[in-house]
């Protein structure tokens, strides 16, 4: 029978999935440590991000034939190293892109009507206390005929354009490598909308001087994508959204751009140093918070779960490796 550790979690579904096609299927978690002497037992790991697979690891593992991570990174597997032992990398890159673009604008919608704010403030009120914060909060924004700036066009950049879109926005993407896309605005099989919108990519400069939003869709490449030049060239009183990675906005500049009334406002979900972030950015009075959760709906896990038992069976039946 083959063995299966999932060692970071998996969604009930996808479990059941694979002990319905007879994999026998572990799910306890073995620490990173102990894997050395575990892990040879077993022909697939199913990992997220808390478990590293490393070549040390790897070598003490002669009959592994499956690391399926789920989710978009594969920042904890050393890739190429498993590929030349003949083992298959799964991941599932598009599983979470809903859920990220979904965070992306419940940030936007928190940051324009100042709801992280009032849910801050309100709990003290009364009577005059609600009517001050109804005078200060009334001066709100609708996203409806806004610029939203997307860098990175890939697969959540994609996501957000299309909500963004459907919200009547307009869109002005920015990528390394893609130069215009064909987004299908059937927004998740809804029988009733059945559009395909050409959205062409700008170039930075366009992107940077024209949008009311920009929103950040990019892996980490060793520096910063957005600092001081950047915020200099934007329009005033813009909105910055970062549900990446850490390190793609530069905390500094952005706390400047935020305290000089540059930047109104920004919504942030990864930060340079996790888990402890910069505090005057924790408590900065006009940025938006979550803790590092764009994939983490109770959708998104299942669909990654799903996923990775359906590449895991499909090996196992020879239906191609992938
Ligand atoms: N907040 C979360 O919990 C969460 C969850 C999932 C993914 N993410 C992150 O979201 C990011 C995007 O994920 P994705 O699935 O859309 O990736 P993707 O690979 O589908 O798309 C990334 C796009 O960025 C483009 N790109 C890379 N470097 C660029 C640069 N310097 N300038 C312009 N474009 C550039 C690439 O060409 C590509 O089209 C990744 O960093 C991923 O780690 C965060």
């Amino acid at each position: 029978m083959i063995k299966i550790l999932v060692n970071d979690g998996m969604h009930p579904d996808g479990q059941k999935l694979l002990e319905e096609a007879n994999f026998q299927v572990d799910t306890q978690t073995v620490a990173q440590e102990d894997l050395y002497e575990a892990l040879p037992k077993y022909d697939v790991i199913i990992i997220r991000s808390a478990t590293n697979v490393r070549k040390d690891l790897i070598d003490k593992c002669p009959n592994l034939k499956i690391i399926a991570r789920g989710g978009v990174g594969l920042d904890n597997v050393d890739f190429e190293y498993a590929k030349s032992k003949n083992i298959e990398v799964f991941n599932t890159p598009a599983a979470s892109s809903p859920a990220v673009a979904e965070l992306v604008f419940a940030h936007m919608f928190a940051i324009s009507r100042f709801l992280y704010q009032s849910n801050r403030e309100m709990p003290s009120s009364g009577n005059t206390h609600f009517k001050n914060l109804k005078k200060a909060y009334s001066k709100g924004t609708q996203l409806r005929g806004k610029t939203l700036g997307i860098i990175g066009f890939g697969n959540i950049g994609q996501e957000t354009a299309r909500i963004g879109l459907a919200l009547g926005m307009h869109v002005m993407p920015v990528d390394l490598v893609i130069n215009e896309t064909n987004l299908a605005i059937d927004l998740y099989n809804n029988k009733d909308i059945n559009l395909t919108v050409r959205v062409p990519t700008v170039s930075w400069d366009t992107m940077l001087a024209n949008t009311d939003f920009i929103s950040l869709h990019v892996p980490f490449g060793g520096k910063a994508l957005i600092g001081a030049k950047e915020f200099e060239k934007m329009k005033n009183g813009v909105v910055i959204i970062n549900a990446s990675r850490g390190g793609t906005v530069d905390e500094e500049a952005l706390l400047h751009a935020l305290n000089s009334g540059k930047v109104a406002g920004a919504g942030l979900d990864v930060f340079e140093n996790e888990p402890n972030p910069l505090k005057a950015l924790l408590e900065h009075p006009r940025v938006s918070l979550s803790p590092h959760i764009g994939a983490s709906t109770l959708e998104a896990q299942r669909s990654i779960g799903l996923e990775l038992a359906e590449k895991i069976i499909a090996y196992y039946n020879g239906n191609g490796k992938n």
